[in-house]
Parts: structure tokens; sequence; C-alpha cells
């Protein structure tokens, strides 16, 4: 390339430039600026701030403070600044995390620069999530639903004080929007979930108040249902090593269905059919003899839910099981 040639060359690409007001940094004129950063905005930004930077989001709903609303924004509320440290360094005790280390800190110029020009200054609308590309042609047709996606009308009014279009809309929303817009607006959100695990209907359950954290506590056993009597293993003094033994690989093996107790009343055991067997049952236990104890454990239970052990416990174990069983539930004919 001539010096001649090259030099034109830079003229055009000068001319070119003077028609967009700066000189990008790395060559890229702001066209091109602007649309890296909306890249980077659209893959990492959106989901808090929104697709047009108006931070109505569903993780707006959970957050607090919620993420910025940038169209809210003029050029003086925010410099440029502060923006770029925030995207930098993150804010403490919010979800606004650094972005340090995980986008260059030019990019984080390019993403600062974008959500100025597009939503400060132009509050454009930048993109949005329900278009053809992502196949939802012609989303308008929806219409009568967004007042619920976006909150406008929340969830809970009554329906007698929706006219019949809102009701229409109440109800496409609830059919087919909730699955994804699962944090609808409500005037009453409700009874927060609590973190305690609840492995039964509880019969009188008396939640105490779990919208505090930590929850208070609930007596688990004053306030569970009757089937978690059948969930606590028997104390029985003085059982041999045989039968403690027993007593561990029949708690971890059997009493998920058989109940701890054996007699099959846990929750699991109720709802099978045939329900597991009772093993303390005199009537089914009086015949047992060790040997066709330990043949069912071995071999199962045809077209039911008693699995045969013979491929997971070994022929002691199994005699271990029948030592418990005989000790703790009911005595088994030698
Ligand atoms: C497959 C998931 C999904 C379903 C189903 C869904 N949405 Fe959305 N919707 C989104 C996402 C994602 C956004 C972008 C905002 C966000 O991330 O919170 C969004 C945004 C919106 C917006 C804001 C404008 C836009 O297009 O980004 C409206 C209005 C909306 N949804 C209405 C509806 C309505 C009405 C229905 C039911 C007919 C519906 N949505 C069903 C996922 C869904
Ligand atoms: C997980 C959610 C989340 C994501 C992702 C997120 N932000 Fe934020 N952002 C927030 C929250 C929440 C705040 C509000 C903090 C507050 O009010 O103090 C915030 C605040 C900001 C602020 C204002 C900082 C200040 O000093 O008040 C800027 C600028 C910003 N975000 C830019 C971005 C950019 C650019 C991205 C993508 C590279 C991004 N955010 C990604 C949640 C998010
Ligand atoms: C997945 C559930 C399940 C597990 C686990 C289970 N059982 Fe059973 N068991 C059943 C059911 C259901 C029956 C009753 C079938 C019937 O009465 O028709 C049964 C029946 C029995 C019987 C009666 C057999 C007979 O002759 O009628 C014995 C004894 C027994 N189980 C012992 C055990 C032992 C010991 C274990 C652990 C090694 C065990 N079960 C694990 C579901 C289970």
């Amino acid at each position: 390339m001539t010096f001649r040639a090259w030099a034109g060359g830079l003229m055009t690409a000068l001319a070119v430039l003077s028609a967009a007001p700066t000189f990008a940094g790395g060559g890229r004129t702001d066209d091109a600026r602007h649309e890296a950063g909306r890249k980077i905005y659209n893959f990492r930004c959106y989901f808090c701030h929104g697709y047009s930077g108006d931070a109505k989001t569903l993780a707006t709903t959970y957050l607090a403070p919620k993420p910025r609303d940038f169209t809210r924004d003029d050029e003086k509320s925010i410099s440029r600044k502060q923006m770029v440290d925030a995207v930098r360094d993150g804010k403490p005790g919010t979800a606004m995390k650094g972005f340090k280390g995980i986008i260059s800190e030019s990019d984080i110029e390019l993403v600062v620069d974008f959500v100025r020009v597009e939503f400060i200054r132009g509050k454009a609308e930048n993109t949005r999530y329900h278009t053809a590309a992502n196949g939802w042609p012609n989303h308008e047709r929806n219409k009568l639903a967004f007042p619920f996606a976006s909150g406008k009308i929340p969830l809970d009014r009554p329906w007698e004080q929706l006219n019949p279009d809102e009701q229409r809309g109440k109800r496409l929303f609830l059919t087919t929007c909730i699955s994804c817009h699962d944090h609808a607006r409500t005037e009453d959100p409700g009874p927060v979930w609590g973190g305690r695990p609840l492995s039964y209907p509880r019969n009188h359950f008396d939640p105490g108040d779990y919208t505090s954290a930590p929850p208070t506590k609930v007596d688990a056993i004053a306030s569970a249902s009757p089937y978690q009597l059948h969930d606590v293993v028997p104390e029985v003094a003085g059982l041999s090593p045989g039968e403690k033994r027993g007593e561990k690989l029949y708690q971890a093996n059997c009493a998920f269905c058989h109940g701890a107790t054996g007699t099959g009343k846990n929750w699991i055991g109720s709802f099978m059919e045939p329900h597991p067997r009772d093993l303390t049952d005199p009537a089914f236990m009086r015949d047992m003899t060790r040997g066709r104890l330990a043949h069912t454990i071995r071999e199962g239970l045809p077209n039911t839910s008693m699995p045969a052990w013979k491929s997971v416990l070994k022929a002691d174990e199994i005699d271990a099981i029948v030592a418990y069983v005989s000790r703790v539930f009911h005595p088994v004919k030698p």
C-alpha cells in the first residue's frame, strides 16, 4: 500500500467519523460501540434492569433495593463515573454485583455508555422478550393480560371489581402467563413460605410466625399429624450387637414404608396399596418363622411395592433384620 493510498483511506475514514460525533476506542464507530454495549446489556443486565432499562422485571419483584430504573434518571442524576464504579465494583448490600474480572474495563465503559445513551438520554425501547424471534409472534393479541403481567392491576383484585375485558385478561394471565410471570403484583402478598421442612400434613398445625426470620419454633411432635407417632424409633433396652445392627439396617431400608414402629401406619405407608405389612400384628406374625421372614425379604412380594432385597442386603444383614424384627416388633419362631 502506498502512502497516498493509505492517507486517502484515512481521510475517507475520518470523513465518515466526522459524521459520527466522536472517535471511539478500539477503532469502533459510535454505532458499533453502542451496539456492542447493547449486546452486553442484553446478556448481563436486562434480567434485573429490564430490556428497556425500566427495571420492570420479575427479578425486581424479589429484590430490595430494587434495580435502578434508568428511565427515571437524567444525565445529571447519576454521573458516568458513578455508574462505571458501580458496574465494576458493585454496590455492597444490594443485588448489584461487581463485574470486575467478568467483563473487561473497556466493556464496562461500553455498557455504561449504552445505558446512558439508550435509556437515560433516549428513553428508548430497547428490545422486548415477547418478539417473533423469541417465538411470540403477535403478542399484542394477549394484550388484555398485559396489566397483570406488568403489575398495573394487582392479581388479587376481586373479580367483581374487574370489567369484562379485565376479567378475560386475568383469566388469560392465570392460564397461560403465570407459569413464567409467577410473581404478579398483589395487594396482599399472603404468608411468606417458611424454610422449615414439612414432611407431614399436620393436624391442628400451628404455623407459628414464619414471616419472622428465623421463624418462631414450633413443637414438631405436638403439632404433627398422628403419622409422626409411627416414625419414632422404638427404644428397647439391651439390644444385642446383632439386633443393634438389624435396627440400623431396618431403619435405613424398611422404615420408609413399614414405619419406624413396624406398623406401616406412617405417612407413606398409609398411602400404599396394599399397605406395607404391619410387622407388629399378632394375627399375621403369630405363624411367622425366621426362614419365611428371611425368604420374603430376600425375594420380595411380586406385584406389590415390597422389594426383593437379595442384591442389596447380604444374608447376614437380612439375618440381623430378622433378629431385630423378632425382638422389637413381634417374636418370630425359629
Ligand atoms: C416462557 C416464559 C414467559 C411466558 C409464558 C410469558 N412471558 Fe411475558 N415475559 C417473559 C420474560 C422473560 C419477560 C422479560 C421481563 C423479565 O425478564 O422479567 C417478559 C415480559 C413481558 C412483558 C413486558 C414487555 C416485554 O415483551 O418484554 C409483558 C407485557 C408480558 N411479558 C406479558 C405476558 C403475557 C400477557 C403472557 C401470557 C399471554 C406472558 N407474558 C407469558 C417471559 C414469559
Ligand atoms: C441481579 C440483578 C442485577 C444485575 C444483573 C445488574 N444489576 Fe445493576 N443494580 C441492581 C440493583 C438491585 C441496583 C440498585 C442498588 C441500589 O439502589 O443501591 C443496581 C444499580 C445499578 C446502577 C446504579 C449504581 C448506583 O450507584 O446507584 C448501575 C449504573 C447499574 N446497576 C448498572 C448495571 C449494569 C450495566 C449491569 C450489567 C452489566 C447491571 N447493573 C446488572 C441489580 C442488578
Ligand atoms: C417400598 C416399600 C417397602 C419397603 C422399602 C419394604 N417393604 Fe416390606 N412390604 C411392603 C408392602 C407394600 C408389603 C405388603 C404386601 C402385601 O401385603 O401384599 C410388604 C410386606 C412385607 C412383609 C410381609 C411379607 C408376607 O409374607 O406377607 C414383610 C415381612 C416385610 N415387608 C418386611 C420388610 C423388610 C424387613 C424391609 C426392609 C428390608 C421391607 N419390608 C421393606 C413394602 C415395603
